[in-house]
């Protein structure tokens, strides 16, 4: 079982980008919880993350045939991007969307993700927990 945890635009700054919003921890201290846990429940895991549509759109079509599923923060693209949208449609993946924060309850635009309707999921509001909750999601949907 591999999963690839992909993540989109400015999540590289998390810890330092507007921490009342989206916590302290910086991605790769996430990232590094993320593997253990994943490691523990026997998952292999892949990171990535861009600041580039084309890139994470790129990823997405090289994991077909090698990654069973998709942990997907796309950050604002969730809100516009119909090519990363119809990526993961082609792929074919199982994904599940996440957010760090309530996208439901903050500014009008974000409470629209053009990506949810093409994922098995999306978690949101949980903080870093999100990444957790969407990983165990795709893990039980892929009897892992
Ligand atoms: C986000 C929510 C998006 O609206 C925002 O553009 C982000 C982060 C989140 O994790 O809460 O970059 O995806």
């Amino acid at each position: 079982m591999k999963l690839l945890v992909l993540n989109g635009p400015n999540l590289n700054l998390l810890g330092r980008r507007k921490p009342e919003i989206y916590g302290r921890k910086t991605l790769d201290e996430i990232m590094v919880e993320l593997g253990a846990y994943l490691a523990e429940k026997g998952a292999e895991a892949e990171f990535f993350q861009s600041n580039h549509e084309g890139e994470l759109i790129d990823r997405i079509h090289s994991s077909i045939g090698n990654i069973d599923g998709i942990v997907f923060n796309p950050g604002a693209f969730s809100h516009y991007s119909y090519a990363l949208r119809d990526a993961i449609e082609s792929a074919e993946i199982p994904c599940v969307e996440v957010h760090l924060s309530d996208i439901h309850n903050r500014e009008s635009f974000r409470a629209v993700s053009v990506i949810e309707p093409v994922c098995a999921a999306q978690v949101s509001a949980l903080g870093d927990r999100s990444y957790f909750v969407g990983a165990d999601i795709l893990l039980s949907r892929l009897g892992g």
